[in-house]
């Protein structure tokens, strides 16, 4: 865990109230593990604003790491965030948590993303391909909502990822819910890694419990209240089938079946 003030080298709203921002920073490149987390101090705030690392890079003309930020504005903090130019400089704390984990016996991996939850898994895929057979399923309300298009040139260093776009109003890609195409792939999967809304997740749980379809091999990423954003408040924690866990320190990443899914609050 490091805090540092790291200068935006870009900000730019790639859909309506969605931004990407990449932020120069030292070393956390190499550190940050997809599924990981940084908390950001936002002007006006004494709490930190936890947000997911979405990509990391080295780049060779400044000869720094740097890493991106994708976020959605919901409020005062993201909004001022949203607002911020190349050049000015943000306090971060980070890398944090525990990020996914990939066991090195696995080939394929299923990637399912509800919403914003595809921010972590961009990362995700770009670090477990090509040595990993990846399809990732990308679900959200509307075409204005998918990031599929920036997924697509953000596997484009010859990563193979098979994305699939799914829409509610079937506006682009495949109709439906995300969660009831996954089906059609879990037979394919070893593993299947999953980030979106609680409501996604419970679908899935509960696809589980239905149909026995092995999803005990799946791990999500945790969304919840945070106040310090490294273990020392005990205010995200949560009741689990392996006891009471931290999100911010034993998570955010945790196994589907671990999560005692009626007493989550996000
Ligand atoms: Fe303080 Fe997790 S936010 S312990």
């Amino acid at each position: 865990m490091k805090q540092q003030l790291c200068t935006v080298t870009s900000n730019r709203e790639i859909m309506p109230g969605t931004y990407l921002m990449w932020l120069e920073a030292p070393d956390a490149d190499t550190r940050a593990q997809p599924g990981q987390f940084v908390a950001v101090k936002c002007a006006g705030f004494v709490l930190r604003r936890p947000i997911s690392i979405h990509q990391s890079r080295f780049v060779r003309a400044s000869g720094k790491g740097e890493i991106a930020l994708l976020f959605r504005v919901v409020g005062k903090g993201t909004s001022w965030l949203s607002q911020r130019q190349e050049h000015d400089k943000i306090d971060v704390l980070g890398p944090l948590g525990n990020g996914f984990t990939i066991p090195g016996q696995s080939e394929r991996l299923l990637l399912v993303a509800g919403g914003i939850g595809i921010a972590p898994l961009v990362f995700l895929a770009q670090r477990a391909s090509p040595q990993h057979e990846i399809t990732l399923v990308h679900g959200a309300r509307t075409a204005g909502e998918l990031y599929t298009e920036h997924c697509r040139s953000a596997f484009d260093n010859g990563q193979d990822v098979h994305v699939i776009a799914v829409t509610e109003d079937g506006s682009v890609g495949r109709r439906g819910m995300a969660t009831l195409i996954v089906s059609e792939f879990l037979d394919r999967a070893d593993l299947v890694y999953a980030c979106g809304p609680l409501d996604m997740y419970k679908a899935m749980a509960q696809m589980s419990l239905r149909s026995n379809l092995g999803l005990a091999t799946c791990q999500v990423s945790l969304e919840v209240r945070m106040g310090c954003g490294f273990g020392a408040c005990y205010g995200c924690t949560i009741n689990t089938r392996k006891g009471l866990k931290r999100v911010c320190r034993d998570g955010p990443v945790f196994e589907l079946g671990d999560i005692i899914w009626q007493e989550v609050k996000v």
